[in-house]
């Protein structure tokens, strides 16, 4: 009979059986399926697993500290942490256009793993996070997503690895139940989707530094008022936008030209549609209120009223 600790005693054997005494490097981006595998992995092998994260500069508020806190620290992990923030913030100046700056992150996440990669000596085996969906969609846009961003499929022949794959057979609640029974903290098992592109592609058009930290404020606030509101247990995903133009305003007694912030609060089954989720007033204000105080460069937010579609979910 089928339960969630006999499915992880069995890939526990499975994954032993098939590396024996070598090592497994694992891309760890901190999402949900990859730290469920890295979790299965730690304990079916223990410190033949290296995990790389690699920080594209484009994480959320706090994300790389606690992907580095939770397993190197507490789950002990072999764990290489790479800032590439610089690297990726020069091969994004003056870069507009969506799909490009998709394409740009994607290639240079691949190559700065490859760098990681080839420093490892004696890695045999890749381990990735791949479910059950993410097969049977494959050439959807989620499993397209999936492949050129969260999964590094685009490594260069001779660093061809074999692929350690335990959660294939899982589909994306049974991943999150076998990460709460391996430990991992709720806040990583029921984290909301995030693209691989990050904060990138909320910060509309060429990335500035300035821009950049003012969606990552006004993110981190918006996912605390969230949290205090019990919000982030029902709101599938939710999130901010900083256009690249400014409004006027008024601050201190003076005219400002300064930049919005956009909140955006959707549900949907598949990603394909949504709605907008009826965020209470009285949440939004407060949300508003604190990032018009503690936000540098923003005067003005507007809350998202459109459902997809016509909208998409993103705004690039
Ligand atoms: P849209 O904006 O197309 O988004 O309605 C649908 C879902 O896909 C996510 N998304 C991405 N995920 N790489 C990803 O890994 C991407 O480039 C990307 N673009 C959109 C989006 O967050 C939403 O959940």
């Amino acid at each position: 009979n089928w339960n969630m600790e006999n499915f992880i005693a069995d890939q526990i054997e499975l994954v032993r059986k098939q590396v024996g005494s070598r090592k497994v490097l694992l891309a760890l981006s901190g999402g949900v399926d990859s730290s469920v595998v890295a979790a299965l992995l730690l304990r079916a092998i223990g410190d033949q697993l290296t995990c790389v994260h690699v920080n594209h500069g484009l994480l959320r508020k706090g994300e790389p500290e606690q992907v580095v806190r939770v397993f190197r620290d507490e789950l002990g992990a072999n764990l290489v942490y790479v800032d590439a923030s610089e690297r990726f913030l020069g091969k994004l100046a003056g870069v507009a256009d969506p799909e490009q700056k998709r394409k740009i992150i994607g290639a240079e996440f691949i190559r700065v793993f490859e760098e990681e990669a080839r420093k490892l000596e004696g890695i045999d085996f890749l381990a990735q996070g791949t479910i059950y969906p993410d097969i049977v969609e494959s050439g959807t846009k989620t499993a397209k997503m999936v492949k050129s961003h969260h999964n590094v499929g685009g490594l260069p022949d001779d660093l061809a690895f074999e692929l350690v794959e335990p959660l294939r057979q899982l589909f994306k609640d049974e991943v999150r139940a076998c990460g709460t029974a391996l430990g991992l903290p709720d806040a990583m098992v029921y984290r909301q989707p995030f693209p691989g592109p990050g904060l990138g592609v909320r910060c509309l058009g060429a990335i500035t530094r300035e821009r950049l930290e003012a969606v990552r404020e006004s993110d981190a606030i918006l996912r605390e008022e969230f949290h205090a509101a019990g919000l982030d247990k029902t709101v599938w995903q939710y999130f901010t936008v900083v256009p690249d133009f400014k409004s006027v305003g008024v601050k201190n007694n003076a005219r400002c030209f300064e930049y919005p912030v956009i909140l955006r609060a959707i549900n949907t089954i598949d990603a394909m549609t949504a709605d907008v989720e009826q965020v209470p007033w009285p949440v939004l204000m407060k949300i508003t209120n604190r990032i018009l105080k503690e936000v540098p460069g923003v005067n003005r937010v507007c809350y998202d009223l459109s459902p997809k579609p016509p909208a998409t979910i993103e705004w690039e």
